[in-house]
């Protein structure tokens, strides 16, 4: 006799037959290649499928396999990834090119726990490419997920506290075989059926079983918890010499955004606090730009306060010849498409044409 499990991943797996997506890095079955696997798996992960698609479709023109990835500077990788945003996705995925290359000629390890031990690769990463890329049934769980099983079996508990749960029911539902689809199938199921609002619960193939569709609640599952997030406020320094180029640099603290081009600019948590200072003693013609610019991280509220400064011929060179600003150079407005900019920096970009227009 079928088990329950088995009928529902039957049914899920007729419905991803019928009805999933066609998508540039799927294929039915088993994938061919973990690389585009990985590549639009860390892509996808903070970042929707149509944003992510036309930077996969340019990365694996750019670099068509983990080889060429790995000999890549990492300033060519930023480019590449400019304004999907999260850089540190991009600084992993070329560590962990090499690192491969290196260790076992580009080859990618099978299984989940062989996965997990690379840089950049967590239990999510290293489940998705074991099952889309091996079909070994290791279960994925990532939003769409949570929010699959969570309705099904009518588990109310915020996430933080049911994933264990949610995670044993995901893996009870993975059939022995057909692993790669399953995995496709219960994505796409959460992302075009079982959406968090409106979902289509008449072409689920889980509705008969469905617990918060049985109780009306649907609307209420999952409980999700909010992220608080940290306000912080700051200023940034827009620094133009007398032929109107502007000061840059390549951020070096550690964590976000390390390693892209930035303008100076720092910020703290809460108050308004002087912050000149902590950048440098800069002489020239100071002029607010007269808005300010938000931008939300996931765990970062930011509020910056754009400063012009225009420097004479004398004081740029008492401003280059700073220890502070060692490092930094001044560029021309029409070379800032060679430099990786954080999408936070091209919003400013933008914001002093317009100021300028
Ligand atoms: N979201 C994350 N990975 C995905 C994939 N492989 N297909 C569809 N949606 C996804």
């Amino acid at each position: 006799m079928k088990s329950r499990s088995t009928d529902l991943s039957g049914a899920l797996l007729d419905w991803y037959d019928r009805s999933g997506r066609d998508l540039p890095w799927r294929m039915r079955g088993a994938h061919s290649d973990p690389y585009m696997v990985w590549v639009s798996e860390i892509m996808l992960q903070q970042t929707t499928i149509k944003t992510v698609i036309p930077y996969f479709h340019r990365f694996m023109e750019r670099f068509p396999d983990i080889q060429t990835l790995s000999k890549a500077d990492i300033e060519d990788v930023f480019l590449m990834w400019q304004g999907l945003g999260y850089y540190t996705r991009a600084r992993k995925l070329h560590e962990c090119a090499r690192y491969l290359v290196e260790n076992t000629g580009g080859e990618f390890p099978k299984t989940h726990g062989e996965l997990l031990k690379l840089p950049g690769i967590g239990p999510y990463t290293a489940a998705s490419i074991s099952s889309l890329a091996f079909d070994l049934p290791v279960a994925v769980v990532d939003g769409n997920v949570i929010r699959v099983i969570s309705r099904l079996y009518g588990i109310r508990e915020s996430t933080a506290v049911s994933l264990p749960k949610i995670r044993e029911k995901a893996q009870s539902l993975m059939p022995e075989q057909r692993a790669a689809d399953y995995t496709s199938a219960i994505m796409d199921l959460g992302a075009t059926v079982c959406a968090p609002k409106n979902p289509d619960c008449g072409s689920c193939p889980f509705s008969e079983s469905c617990a918060a569709l049985k109780e009306g609640s649907i609307d209420q599952i999952p409980l999700i918890e909010k992220l608080q997030k940290v306000d912080k406020i700051g200023k940034l320094f827009w620094i133009e010499n007398e032929r109107g180029d502007v000061f840059i640099r390549k951020r070096t603290e550690k964590g976000l955004l390390h390693g892209l081009t930035e303008f100076p600019w720092s910020a703290v948590e809460g108050g308004r606090e002087q912050l000149d200072d902590i950048l440098f003693p800069v002489k020239g013609e100071w002029e607010s730009f007269g808005k300010s610019i938000r931008h939300v991280f996931t765990h970062i509220d930011l509020e910056l306060h754009l400063i012009k400064i225009r420097l004479s011929k004398d004081e740029e060179a008492g401003f280059l010849a700073h220890k502070r600003n060692e490092g930094g150079l001044f560029v021309s407005k029409n070379k800032f498409s060679d430099f990786p900019f954080s999408t936070l920096m091209k919003k400013i970009i933008k914001e002093e044409a317009k100021q300028k227009g």
